[in-house]
């Protein structure tokens, strides 16, 4: 997801049709995808970079110093994409998004992202201005409020098991790090299954701390206005939920949930080879998705 850049070839080629355009990655993290759509763009194209993870953005506008007279950064989420567009009276040739965590955040001990962490604090922010923490979730959150996050963003398999064990479990202490969260779990034998379901339930924890499927839908509902005609929209995600909502820009008009202001640019989903996935496992469950705007 970070070093190095999923489905790179096929989301270059299906994002970049005019090389003087203005470009939008607005998951920039380390700059894997940015690097190359720089290299593809002629000297007069222009790339604009979002992220809400301010560390990212340090370390990218270091990677690509080079580039620098034809790289904005933005530190905002992606849904703020058109306000900054609108500021300067433009839209863009095409925009990228390649979702959730980078690998180099997941990385980090200390911002919580792994239940194989022990030590970690509950934290999950991406973008650390941010106020409420994982911790604060489960602190927080009723019973029923916990197991709908579990059962909605994780589709865990025991989503009310694990709320339970929580809010039994915090009256007596509260939960700090990663670690106090997986014996609790374990503890109620709330995570059948082991890893995979740790995974869930970390999964749901992080989208609702970041508010993730909320940013993209708003995002969604924008987007088609913040292009050019024939302006490119290229998506990778990594679980079915984005996906979905995803999807759901290409049906035809009068479908529920159908906008027909794109048409999609491959028949299917793309997803990477056999040697990407041993390359890079996180690249396992990527999912592509080109989609063109239409005038
Ligand atoms: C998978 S990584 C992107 C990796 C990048 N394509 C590369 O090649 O290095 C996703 C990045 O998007 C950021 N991100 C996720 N959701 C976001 C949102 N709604 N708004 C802004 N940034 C977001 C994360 O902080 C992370 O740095």
């Amino acid at each position: 997801m970070g070093h190095k850049p999923v489905l790179a070839a096929a989301a270059i080629d299906h994002l970049v049709w005019d090389r003087d355009g203005l470009y939008i990655d607005g998951t920039i993290g380390c700059g894997g995808h940015a690097g190359l759509i720089l290299e593809r763009l002629s000297p007069s194209g222009l790339l604009w970079g979002f992220d809400w993870d301010r560390a990212m953005l340090e370390r990218v506008s270091a990677v690509l110093r080079d580039a620098s007279s034809r790289l904005r950064l933005f530190h905002a989420p992606f849904s703020r994409i058109g306000e900054h567009l609108a500021s300067e009276g433009i839209r863009a040739h095409g925009i990228l998004l390649d979702l959730g965590l980078n690998s180099a955040a997941l990385d980090e001990p200390d911002r919580g992202f792994r239940y194989s962490a022990p030590d970690a604090p509950l934290d999950m922010r991406m973008d650390r201005d941010r106020l409420e923490t994982a911790g604060d979730l489960l602190k927080g959150c009723s019973e029923d409020e916990l197991a709908r996050i579990f059962a909605e963003l994780g589709e865990a398999r025991r989503p009310r098991a694990a709320a339970r064990a929580i809010v039994d479990a915090r009256v007596a202490t509260p939960l700090r790090t990663s670690g106090d969260l997986v014996r609790v779990l374990q503890r109620a034998r709330a995570v059948p299954g082991g890893p995979a379901e740790l995974s869930r339930i970390f999964q749901a924890l992080r989208l609702r701390v970041n508010r993730e499927l909320e940013d993209l839908d708003l995002f969604l509902e924008g987007v088609s206005e913040w292009l050019v005609p024939r302006g490119r929209l290229v998506v990778i995600s990594y679980e079915s939920l984005s996906d979905r909502r995803v999807k759901s820009l290409q049906r035809p008009t009068g479908e529920a949930g159908g906008h027909a202001r794109f048409r999609k640019l491959t028949p299917h989903v793309l997803r990477p080879d056999r040697d990407e996935t041993l390359d890079n496992p996180r690249a396992r469950s990527a999912k592509l998705r080109a989609l063109e705007r239409m005038d």
